[in-house]
């Protein structure tokens, strides 16, 4: 089920680019002023205040030391919260509340590998998640014996499980002929079509199957990937990884995060039961009823050159303000765009903003659930900062985001800062049952 039938077709899905449109010439970032919060997450012990330095401008007045603030208020993490792995329609990683980092790694099936050593795999992973996701180890991290290699590697020992989420996901190659699989094959899942823009790296690129590690430590998502992939080294090997940190995508009672261009990101999103169940979980879809597609681009930024330019440019490249994240046509951040308005004859957002290509309003009614991460790998071999946005999509046909990306890629004024050079797409099936495993119905 893609919800098609609820989309409004008068829509237009490809508006050739328009006129540049006026600067909004909204305040900068003049007013900058540290909001406590710091203080409050110290006092809590293991709950860690969100923004002890949110250095933006607002309205709103900094809290009293030792009063949880808006920065740290509603957004507060608790490193002994566990998420449950079992018994859930879907799986975590999807809906859960964005942790503070990730680690997503992508594997490829080793030569040989049978259908029945990938139901192995699938059966250990699932094992090995329900137990970090609990906060224990996945075995021994000091044997008796002094011979013996220690099962689990030790780096989150004593570490509280920080929330952490593993979500699975299975890749196209899982469904080619070598395990016999074919006829389980996700109705939409196939390697996602060249987009235009596109300048994809093949070593960033594809993959049999991902593992998105979302936790509120950093250490905590890093020992999971490290673990799961040690464990079935003899089965397949790892393809490329990315580190995210600082979410680029808010959950219930999270403030907006910003991205590493210093935007709000994650303002409209995905966030009610009506609209999961329209546009991100699978319903009547056989083994997979409850599982959702998973789409991954690695989007490099070129930021430096971002970082010169003029505020007003920002502001129209996004359609938005950078302080309040406000849309042009609005004063605060939750206000809906108005992609109609127009002064002296230009639209006010300009048509070619990345919100006016992306948003539902012009997209026949389309909305994807985005739940990304800023990413950096340092600097690259000219010296400049590698950095940029780790993209993670969920939703029930891939080809909504393939729609949306075709029109980014062709008209958005954003492009002249980033750069797609990675891409995946997974099929996530539903969570498992106590005793199951994930993907445990291909082998039924
Ligand atoms: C580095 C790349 C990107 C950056 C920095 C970026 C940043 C942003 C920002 C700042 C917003 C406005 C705040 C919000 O509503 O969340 C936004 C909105 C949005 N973006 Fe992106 N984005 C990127 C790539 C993408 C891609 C690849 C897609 C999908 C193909 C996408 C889809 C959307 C959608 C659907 C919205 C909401 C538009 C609305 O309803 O107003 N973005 N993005």
């Amino acid at each position: 089920m893609t919800g098609e039938s609820d989309l409004d077709p008068a829509a237009s899905i490809d508006a050739p680019p328009g006129p540049p449109s006026a600067d909004s010439g909204r305040s900068g970032l003049s007013r900058r002023r540290l909001i406590a919060g710091g203080a409050a997450a110290a006092a809590a012990g293991a709950v860690v205040g969100a923004g002890a330095t949110a250095a933006f401008g607002s309205s709103t007045a900094a809290p009293a030391a030792g009063v949880p603030g808006p920065a740290s208020g509603g957004d507060a993490v608790d490193l002994t919260h566990r998420v449950p792995f079992y018994d859930q329609a879907h799986q975590a990683g999807i809906r859960t509340p964005p942790q503070r980092h990730s680690v997503f790694m992508t594997f490829n099936l080793n030569r040989g590998t049978t259908r029945q050593d990938l139901q192995v795999l699938l059966a250990r992973w699932s094992a090995a998640i329900a137990q970090l996701t609990q906060g224990k180890a996945i075995g021994t991290v000091e044997p008796a014996r002094p011979d013996a290699v220690a099962t689990d590697t030790g780096e989150a020992h004593g570490l509280a499980p920080a929330s952490l989420t593993v979500t699975v996901g299975l890749g196209p190659g899982v469904f080619d002929k070598r395990f016999d699989l074919a006829h389980k094959r996700p109705a939409l899942l196939r390697e996602l079509p060249r987009i235009p823009g596109d300048t994809l790296r093949p070593e960033l690129s594809g993959g049999d199957l991902s593992l998105q590690a979302c936790a509120d430590d950093p250490q905590v998502a890093y020992h999971a990937i490290r673990n799961l992939a040690r464990m079935v080294t003899t089965t397949a090997h790892t393809h490329w990884v990315v580190m995210g940190f600082g979410r680029a995508s808010a959950g219930p009672g999270q403030e907006t995060p910003r991205n590493l261009m210093g935007f709000k990101d994650g303002t409209r999103n995905v966030v009610s039961d009506a609209d999961y169940d329209q546009f991100v979980w699978l319903r009547d879809a056989d083994w997979m009823t409850g599982g959702t597609y998973q789409v991954v681009r690695k989007i490099a930024m070129t930021i430096e050159t971002w970082d010169f330019d003029r505020i007003s440019d920002q502001q129209r490249i996004f359609g938005r303000t950078k302080d309040e994240g406000a849309p042009l046509t609005g004063e605060r951040e939750f206000d809906t765009p108005d992609f109609g308005k127009q002064v002296e004859g230009a639209h006010v957002i300009d048509e070619t903003s990345h919100i006016a290509l992306a948003a539902p309003e012009n997209n026949r009614g389309v909305k994807i659930l985005r739940r990304g991460y800023n990413y950096t790998d340092g600097l690259n071999s000219q010296g400049l900062l590698d950095a940029g946005l780790l993209f993670i999509s969920y939703q029930n046909d891939p080809q909504h985001f393939v729609d949306l990306q075709s029109r980014l890629g062709r008209f958005d004024l954003l492009n002249e800062y980033i750069r797609h050079i990675g891409s995946a797409v997974f099929a996530v099936p539903p969570g498992p049952v106590t005793g199951s495993y994930i993907g445990k119905a291909l082998f039924d």
